[in-house]
């Protein structure tokens, strides 16, 4: 999608990130992400305003970041303990926060903020550098459901009531497995719209990625509850593991 880089997310969404991107898994995935994260040092690629970094702290763990938007920090800067929390600002794909983390996490699909295999294929890589030996990379991402394109294309009303519309739009490349959204929300105020460029990865595309970056798949979930990775699960949890020393 032309004109959208590694900050446009934040410069479109910082200012109600936190009111309209409640995925409801919070608790649960603190408390996954606590098992991995104590008592090493932990990474969160994609830090955002801190809606897991946040309780992660305050539950003893030495948490940082690393994030592409300064508007997203700039609201994570704003809460309880938000100025703490060490943040190197750049794409996860490249930039490196300094020194080896025992834990690296990239949740809420934000992998395929990425949208190309080779920026994402770089992300693996990155991580798997800044990992000590014995480390664990954990990554949260949806797994696609391509029924709901009609001719890779789809159009879904998310919200209906009285005085608010909000529909998602949606074309879908099976070549490149890239699919363009466009959030369209109607209010009394007027009409908004929000774009996002994916590039969904299959889950044992991503276990390549790992393997280039020389880790291995440790384990798969499919939810933060630990349920078994299914053919209908709509999403997985992957653990990834660099060798010891
Ligand atoms: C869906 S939000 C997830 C934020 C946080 N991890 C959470 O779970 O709430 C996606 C985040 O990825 C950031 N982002 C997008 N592309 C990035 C990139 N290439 N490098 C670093 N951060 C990026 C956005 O600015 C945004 O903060």
């Amino acid at each position: 999608m032309k004109g959208y880089g590694p900050e446009t997310f934040g410069e479109l969404n910082a200012g109600d990130y936190d009111r309209l991107h409640d995925p409801g898994t919070t608790d649960a995935a603190v408390d996954l992400l606590s098992e991995f994260a104590l008592p090493g040092r932990t990474l969160e690629l994609a830090i955002g305003t801190g809606r897991v970094a946040l309780p992660l702290a305050r539950c003893g763990c030495r948490i940082e970041g690393i994030e592409a938007s300064a508007e997203m920090v700039a609201k994570l800067r704003e809460k309880p303990g938000g100025a703490d929390i060490p943040v190197t600002l750049g794409d996860m794909a490249s930039v490196k926060a300094e020194g080896a983390f025992d834990f690296i996490f990239l949740i809420f699909n934000t992998l395929y903020n990425l949208t190309s295999q080779e920026a994402q294929v770089r992300c693996f890589a990155n991580a798997g550098e800044m990992l000590a030996p014995g480390g664990a990379f954990l990554i949260e991402a949806f797994v696609p459901d391509l029924s709901q394109f009609h001719n890779h294309r789809s159009m879904q009303p998310r919200h209906i009531s009285f005085d608010r519309l909000a529909i998602e739009a949606a074309i879908h490349d099976p070549v490149t497995q890239r699919i363009d959204y466009q959030y369209l929300r109607f209010t009394p105020d007027g009409f908004r719209m929000t774009p996002l460029p994916m590039r969904y990865a299959w889950p044992q595309e991503t276990d390549l990625m790992a393997q280039l970056a020389g880790l291995t798949l440790e384990s798969r979930w499919g939810g933060w509850d630990k349920r078994a990775f299914a053919a209908d699960s709509r999403m997985h949890i992957s653990v990834y593991r660099k060798p010891g020393a």
